[in-house]
């Protein structure tokens, strides 16, 4: 059986990871923008980051080469509305309608996420996430890019990972913007949950073709000890009750797509009936699909959980674990909770790739790595679980947050010095697996 013949194999991205131009054609700054250099490594930011601004269609003739199915990125809402609402910047739009054009002229799907965590700065300077109105103006800039792309448009993503930037950037204080405020997290989360709310709403509104919606967020998956179905019912159990943080999937997921707010986060927030029943109403909205980021299992031990990671196991260059049977639990416990299609719409690894002596960048440890976390999907896939698409993070090496430019998690490796792309081996080789529909696994 293997992979289904129109699976969506894709590399993702993010705005302000890739783009660079912070300031050209009218674009306002991010939080990212005004905030970040001095927290992360090396002072680093993503002012000029890949350039891909500029080079958007050489990248693109790259994912040609590797002939992906599909490309997911995010709008950065300060290049679309420099002051987060109002006025429109023609010129940061015009950038977007032209990658999506670029991409269906190569027969590439292009994949939106309209929030991968660069909120303009103006409106962080009302409040940001802790205003109220956020929502509105959050739906507002989403009539727009829906309006501009969706002649090319079909599948949407309103929020990436919100169990990160809420919980990194408004309780750890180690992204944007660097807040440690444990106070601020109920009207965060309450806004973000009714922000992607009204965002479905505004894309089914407003989109001129028929759009598939979901959102992309993360968490922590514990894998069974073994095979018995009481393990399995363990770890299903700590996986969705497991609430000591926003780095938690029903935090953010269960309200979308189940209606309901889970106990445990209640608890942790201190507070009780965090939405009214309408709206609850406006938060849970149909989707399509459950877009999920998924890295590594719960590796690291909790109080009633042993953890995956042992002395001297396998990790990547970030330090997470790599144990691909997450790849199969993921997608098994998710699809279990809350009955949508799946896709994948992150997973890779960081590598201390460089150009070899021969020119060349040889990863043979991300070939690996892509290769159990696939043969792992399809496991999945096999039993029946449906899953459309695969996105890798990411198409190219590009400014990871916090930790600057020196994780590498990319198809092309980038020489940040001079711009130069090269394609890494493991580009070489998913573009067979690609050709071979992962008959070749
Ligand atoms: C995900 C994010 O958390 O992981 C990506 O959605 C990010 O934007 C990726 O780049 C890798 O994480 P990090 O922390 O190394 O940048």
């Amino acid at each position: 059986m293997g992979f289904p013949e129109n699976f969506l194999w894709g590399a993702a991205s993010a705005a302000y990871q890739v783009e660079g131009a912070y300031k050209e054609d009218g674009r306002g700054l991010s939080i990212w923008d005004a905030l970040c250099s001095e927290h992360v490594v090396h002072r680093e930011n993503g002012n000029t980051a890949c350039d891909h601004y500029h080079r958007y269609k050489e990248d693109i003739a790259y994912m040609k080469q590797i002939g992906l199915k599909a490309y997911r990125f995010s709008v950065s809402w300060s290049r679309v509305m420099p002051e987060g609402t109002g006025a429109v910047n023609e010129k940061g739009l015009q950038f977007y309608i032209d990658l999506v054009k670029e991409l269906t002229a190569a027969g590439i799907e292009p994949m939106v996420t309209l929030f991968h965590w660069d909120l303009p700065f103006a409106l962080y300077q009302k409040g940001g996430w802790q205003n109220s109105q956020i929502s509105d103006w959050f739906a507002d800039y989403a009539r727009v890019v829906v309006e501009a792309l969706s002649p090319w448009v079909s599948y949407w993503m309103t929020i990436n990972e919100p169990q990160c930037f809420v919980g990194l950037g408004y309780e750890v204080g180690i992204h944007a913007p660097f807040l440690k405020e444990k106070a601020a997290l109920k009207e965060v989360t309450r806004n973000v949950l009714l922000a992607h709310g009204k965002a479905v709403l505004a894309i089914r509104r407003y989109a001129k073709r028929t759009p598939l919606v979901g959102m992309a967020p993360c968490g922590p998956i514990f894998l069974p000890k073994d095979g018995s179905p009481q393990a399995v019912e363990e770890a299903r159990r700590k996986t969705f009750e497991k609430a000591d943080g926003t780095s938690n999937i029903p935090w953010f997921c269960d309200a979308p797509i189940l209606g309901t707010f889970p106990e445990g986060v209640e608890d942790y927030l201190g507070e009780k009936d965090i939405f009214t029943q309408s709206e609850m109403e406006t938060v849970r909205q149909k989707l399509d699909f459950f877009g999920f980021n998924v890295y590594h299992a719960q590796s690291e031990g909790t109080p009633d959980y042993e953890g995956t990671s042992f002395t001297g196991c396998p990790r990547t260059a970030s330090g997470w674990t790599i144990d691909s049977e997450v790849m199969y639990w993921a997608v098994r416990f998710l699809y279990e909770r809350y009955g949508l299609p799946v896709l994948i719409t992150e997973n890779g690894m960081a590598n201390t790739d460089f150009v070899m002596l021969d020119g060349k960048v040889h990863d043979p440890q991300r070939i690996d790595f892509i290769h159990r976390y696939l043969l792992a999907l399809e496991k999945a896939i096999e039993e029946g679980y449906p899953v459309i698409g695969y996105t890798y993070w990411s198409i190219m090496d590009n400014f990871e947050w916090a930790e600057g430019y020196d994780k590498r998690f990319g198809l092309i490796y980038v020489d940040y010095r001079t711009q130069e792309r090269t394609l890494k081996d493991s580009a070489l080789w998913y573009k067979e697996v690609i050709e071979h529909n992962g008959r070749n696994l």
